[in-house]
């Protein structure tokens, strides 16, 4: 079955948030002193999740990435991910974390039949991976990258949410990392959900950093997949792994959008950064799957054409990331 929205986008790919806690502190997610925590009631449980999960997938949807917050924090996530995994009609199963709990969990998280990892990792200077995630420690993300080949993935996705003046300096080390790792990396454009004043001069254009590549090798365009998200990709030839450009901020990429969100409270969202979001829970407490089969399609159909970020301006929503899980 396939699900197309009233522009005629296919939608095909669900994210779906179990958290909004985290064991980092990016400071461009969360302000330091962390977002109030939900009380644990007022997350989906498991059940409800995979309700949400099975309702999607039975009316078209063939992708589903768990996100959080940290999804790994989670009690009981890697039952949950086995649970997923059985879902029949779900095509791929895939994981995006801050890469901090992969060296304990890579191998039970394979296993359980999870497809793919993205992994975050800003910086391969300690220091500066420090400064950015406010504490994180680098070689535990970087264990877990390696855990997790041994574990049978193939190699993560790394995202760079890439800053001028924080870590540009490390764009053809990142680049480097396709050909000696075989890591595809994409550098994600700085989007501005934390209330921070001036946040243009973090700003980075996907094409800035691909003249910067450029500069040092060759690239090649690299042709997207049936499931693929906002990334546009590129491979220096003979690397293993691609280079994406993510341009959240310069370039929309709306036309091609292909996904709904559900957070880790229930609330649909057909965009990102919209502020319209739909509560779930009246159809999941009952439960009742014929009425979220409507209210899932109806996110679909009232999809909005495309978000207000620009490098010009932009209207903060109130949220942040680690809540609807980028
Ligand atoms: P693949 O499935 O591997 O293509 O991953 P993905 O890029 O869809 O997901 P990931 O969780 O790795 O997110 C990468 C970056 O893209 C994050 O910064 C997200 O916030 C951002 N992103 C993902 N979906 C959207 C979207 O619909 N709109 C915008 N503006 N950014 C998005
Ligand atoms: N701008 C760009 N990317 C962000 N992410 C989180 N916050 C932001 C932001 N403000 C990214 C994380 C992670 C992904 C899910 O979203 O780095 O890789
Ligand atoms: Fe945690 Fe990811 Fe937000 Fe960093 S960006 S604080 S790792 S949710």
């Amino acid at each position: 079955m396939q699900l197309t929205d009233s522009l005629g986008r296919q939608i095909n790919y669900l994210r779906l948030s179990v958290t909004d806690r985290c064991n980092m502190r990016c400071f461009y997610c969360m302000p330091a002193e962390g977002i109030v925590k939900k009380q644990h009631g007022a997350l989906l449980s498991y059940e409800e999740l995979l309700l949400i999960a099975e309702t999607a997938v039975a009316i078209g949807i063939e992708k589903i990435r768990i996100t959080g917050g940290e999804p790994l924090v989670r009690r009981g996530i890697v039952g949950f991910l086995a649970m997923l995994a059985a879902i029949p009609g779900l095509r791929h199963l895939a994981l995006t974390t801050n890469g901090l709990l992969l060296a304990e969990m890579a191998a039970d998280l394979y296993k359980a039949g999870v497809q793919r990892l993205n992994v975050s990792l800003d910086s391969l200077q300690p220091q500066t991976f420090s400064t950015i995630t406010r504490g994180g420690d680098l070689q535990r993300v970087l264990a877990g990258l390696a855990a997790a080949e041994r574990a049978g993935f193939p190699p993560p996705k790394i995202n760079v949410v890439i800053m001028r003046g924080i870590n540009d300096a490390e764009v053809i080390d990142f680049a480097e990392m396709t050909r000696a790792h075989g890591n595809p990396v994409r550098f994600i454009e700085y989007m501005p959900v934390v209330k921070e004043k001036g946040w243009q001069r973090y700003c980075i254009s996907g094409d800035e950093i691909l003249q910067r590549i450029t500069a040092h090798y060759p690239l090649e365009p690299v042709d997207k997949g049936p499931y693929a998200g906002p990334s546009r990709d590129f491979r220096i030839p003979g690397a293993r792994g691609s280079i994406g450009i993510i341009t959240a901020v310069s370039g929309h990429f709306c036309s091609e959008c292909n996904r709904i969100r559900v957070t880790s409270t229930g609330q649909a969202k057909g965009c990102l950064f919209s502020d319209a979001k739909t509560d779930l829970l009246p159809w999941l407490r009952t439960p009742d799957r014929k009425g979220l089969t409507e209210v899932l399609k109806s996110i679909v159909s009232g999809k909005p054409e495309r978000h207000d970020i620009s490098p010009d301006g932009y209207t903060h929503k109130n949220f942040k990331m680690s809540q609807i899980g980028g």
